[in-house]
Order: C-alpha cells, then sequence, then structure tokens
C-alpha cells in the first residue's frame, strides 16, 4: 500500500514509519519540524537523543535498503497539500501534522489562535485535495479521546441511539473539550464528519488515548528512537513521571490526581493505526475509533511509577500533588467503550508494569539530559491566566 504520514517526524510518525516499512508498504512523509522547533523555544528538548530527519533515512536507507520519500513542508499551506498528494497519489494518509499541546494552545490569543488555524485548516486542505485528486484515498486522522471530556454518562465510539420527547435518533456523541488544542479535534471531527456526508470520503477518526513509551519493536537500537518530551508544555503525563523518578524529583499529579484518561503503549498506538491503515473502511464509510488501552487516573499513574521505580531501583519516589494549572474535573466518572478495533483484530500487547520498567531503563541512560530540563518540568502555563494581551 502506498501510505503518506503527514508528521512523520513526530513521536508517533516516526514509529509509524518504521511499522510501515517493516511491513512492505512504500512509504513517503511530509513535515516542517514544527514540534523540534517549538520545543526548543520553551527551552527543552526531546530527552531521548533524536538524529536530523535527513539523518534518520540515510541510517534508514543503509540498514533497511528502503526509502522514504520526503516533503517539506507546512499542511496548512493549500498548495503544498495538493502538490503532495498529486504527487504521491496515497492509498492512505495518516495525518498526524497537528499542534498537539494543550499547554501552548492556552498560552494566550497568539498560540489558541495558530493552533485553531494552523490544525483545522490542514484538515479542510487535506479533504479538499483528497476530493479533488484521490477521492478513493483513506484518510486517517488523529483526533483525541480528550474531544468527549468527562460527562457523568459512558462514551460510546463516536455515535448513540439517543430518545427525546418520544423520537429516536442515532447522533454523534456531544463533544466537550477542555483546551483549545482539544477544540480544534472537535471541530475537525466535524468537518471529517461532514466532508464524508456530501463526497463520501473514506474516513478514519482516531480518538486516541494518551500515549506513553520510548519503544517499538521496530525501535531496536538507540539511533531509531523517537522523540520523548518531559517538559510542562510538550511533555505527557506518564512520560513525565517516569523522568521525574529517574532522577529523584517527585512525582508532581496535577491537583487532586483523580482526572482519568484512556492510556495506551506507543506500540500499541502503532499497531491500532497499521490495523486501520491495511484495513481501511468501506467506500462511503466515516468510522471512529476509541483508541485506548486501559483507563487511569492521573494519581493511580503517578502510585504505580512510584512503586516500579522504588523496587526496580531501591531508591525512594515522592509523590508530591501541585495545583492543578488546567480547568477539569479533579474527581469524576469516567467510561469509554473501546470496541472496534478489537473486534478487527487487535489485541493489545501493553502491560503498564514492563512497559514502565523498559522506559526507566532507557531514561536512567539519558539522566544528564533529564537534569538539563529540570527547570521547565513544573506547570507554568495557567489555564485562567491565558491572555491576548501578556502573549
Ligand atoms: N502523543 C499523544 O499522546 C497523542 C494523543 C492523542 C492524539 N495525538 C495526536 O496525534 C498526532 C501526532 O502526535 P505526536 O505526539 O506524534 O505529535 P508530534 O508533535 O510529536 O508530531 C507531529 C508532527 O507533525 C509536524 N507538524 C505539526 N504541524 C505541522 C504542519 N502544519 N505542517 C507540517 N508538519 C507539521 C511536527 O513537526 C511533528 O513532527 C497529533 O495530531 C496529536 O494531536 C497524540
Amino acid at each position: 500500500m502506498k501510505v503518506l504520514i503527514l508528521g512523520i517526524d513526530g513521536y508517533i510518525g516516526w514509529p509509524l514509519a518504521l511499522r510501515l516499512l517493516e511491513r512492505g508498504h512504500s512509504v513517503s512523509g511530509a513535515d516542517n519540524f514544527i514540534t523540534r522547533k517549538r520545543v526548543k523555544e520553551v527551552s527543552s528538548d526531546s530527552v531521548l537523543p533524536i538524529p536530523s530527519f535527513s539523518k534518520r533515512t540515510e541510517d534508514l536507507e543503509r540498514s533497511m535498503k528502503r526509502k522514504v520519500r520526503f516533503h517539506r513542508g507546512d499542511v496548512s499551506n493549500p498548495d503544498f497539500m495538493y502538490e503532495i498528494i498529486s504527487g504521491e497519489k496515497p492509498d492512505a494518509v495518516v495525518h498526524l501534522a497537528e499542534q498537539r499541546s494543550a499547554p501552548y494552545s492556552m498560552l494566550g490569543l497568539k498560540q489558541a489562535s495558530e493552533t485553531m488555524y494552523k490544525n483545522t485548516i490542514s484538515t479542510m486542505n487535506l479533504l479538499y485535495a483528497i476530493k479533488d485528486v484521490t477521492p478513493e484515498s483513506h484518510i486517517l486522522k488523529l483526533g483525541t479521546m480528550g474531544e468527549y471530556g468527562t460527562p457523568n454518562i459512558d462514551i460510546p465510539e463516536g455515535f448513540f441511539e439517543i430518545e427525546f420527547r418520544g423520537r429516536k435518533d442515532t447522533l454523534p456523541f456531544p463533544k466537550n473539550a477542555g483546551s483549545w488544542y482539544h477544540w480544534t479535534k472537535v471541530h475537525d471531527s466535524n468537518n471529517l464528519m461532514f466532508a464524508n456526508r456530501v463526497w463520501g470520503t473514506r474516513i478514519t477518526d482516531v480518538m486516541q488515548g494518551v500515549v506513553y513509551g520510548t519503544r517499538t519493536s521496530d525501535i531496536t537500537s538507540d539511533d531509531r528512537f523517537t522523540r520523548f518530551d518531559i517538559d510542562e508544555v510538550w511533555g505527557t503525563a506518564l512520560n513525565r513521571f517516569c523522568a521525574q523518578a529517574v532522577i529523584g524529583l517527585p512525582i508532581t499529579p496535577y491537583g487532586k490526581g483523580g482526572q482519568t484518561r484512556g492510556f495506551l503503549s506507543l506500540e500499541d498506538s502503532i499497531t491500532c493505526l497499521t490495523l486501520g491503515i491495511e484495513k481501511p473502511p468501506e467506500k462511503g464509510e466515516y468510522r471512529v475509533f476509541n483508541q485506548f488501552d486501559q483507563h487511569y487516573s492521573v494519581g493511580e499513574l503517578a502510585r504505580k511509577v512510584k512503586e516500579v521505580y522504588e523496587r526496580e531501583y531501591s531508591r525512594k519516589a515522592v509523590i508530591e500533588n501541585v495545583p492543578n494549572p488546567r480547568v477539569e474535573k479533579e474527581e469524576h466518572y469516567y467510561n469509554p467503550e473501546s470496541k472496534k478495533l478489537r473486534s478487527m483484530g487487535y489485541k493489545p500487547e501493553g502491560n503498564l508494569e514492563k512497559d514502565l520498567i523498559r522506559i526507566m531503563e532507557d531514561l536512567n541512560r539519558y539522566g544528564g539530559r533529564i537534569e538539563k530540563l529540570k527547570k521547565v518540568i513544573m506547570p507554568r502555563t495557567i489555564w485562567k491566566k491565558s491572555s491576548g494581551i501578556t502573549h
């Protein structure tokens, strides 16, 4: 299959490229390296050292004898999007190339607007380019479980049957996102659904949980590492907790720590995306996957990291709940459904305990790099203070 990965240089894009090449697909990619740039702007860096993209592909050519066709550019530019779709004529496009940090989107008006524009317009560009150039192609788009928020009822996979004043219908489940970033994903989902309705575009809209981990089965040596961020803007909870434990910093869940989310390992994320690509939707189908393995509260995860670290390294780890910079419920009901991928043959490999041991092993070797990032780990982006004037 010919697969085009938008955002191929990112945390998920790179291991996905490795997996698809390993499985014999023809892979091309696009990226403008904005994540590398934005992470540097907050005085941070990937904890795991990652080579330049050209070095990455040179190494692949040597080790796998496989080539990745690469296009450098911004997918929110329609000319660029049309150019790559026309040049590649892909069977499937995986769209990962969006600004993915909730805190970044909450810094102020400039960052909120940039996130809103770039994310929603890149998806619009893709929808139009596919409709005009290769209408049979499958779009697999990364959204987030955060689109649903934390309602006090079960969360279905995209749609639910509802009865109101004696009448019934099957409707999209209401979305209730918690940051400007998460709202961009809701807007994308609406646009994808509408494009499917009018043009019949084949679409998989992936509501993905929080991804954790340093490895997949294809990351067989350090020179294949994907990025790993731990700072307050670009890092995600579990990855950050592991890094804190490894260098003896307190593990810091925000607020009461009862915030519960779906999580999955990087290995499982890549397996699910590969399955979605290899088993595309029918012509004219729009499908939604809730993609996560287990749901945990951040407090539970902090306790698990502490337990594993203390056992494996025979050193003490401390948990310190810190004031929550976000506006979110800290104790709530959470029961999302995730059946579709499993019904297509997906078997989660993730084992939190084993995964944590592996992550800590990898991070422990780069403790010096984590030490250098100590100052950028604690939260400074305060949702309520997001302002159009100071930023
Ligand atoms: N990592 C997670 O836990 C997680 C969870 C849910 C959803 N997602 C979604 O999955 C996708 C990928 O996430 P990730 O963690 O790999 O993020 P990432 O930032 O590491 O990767 C995104 C890549 O896309 C590129 N990019 C961003 N905007 C671009 C643009 N306008 N033009 C060209 N390239 C651009 C970046 O440079 C980066 O290499 C994102 O859409 C994110 O919202 C991620």
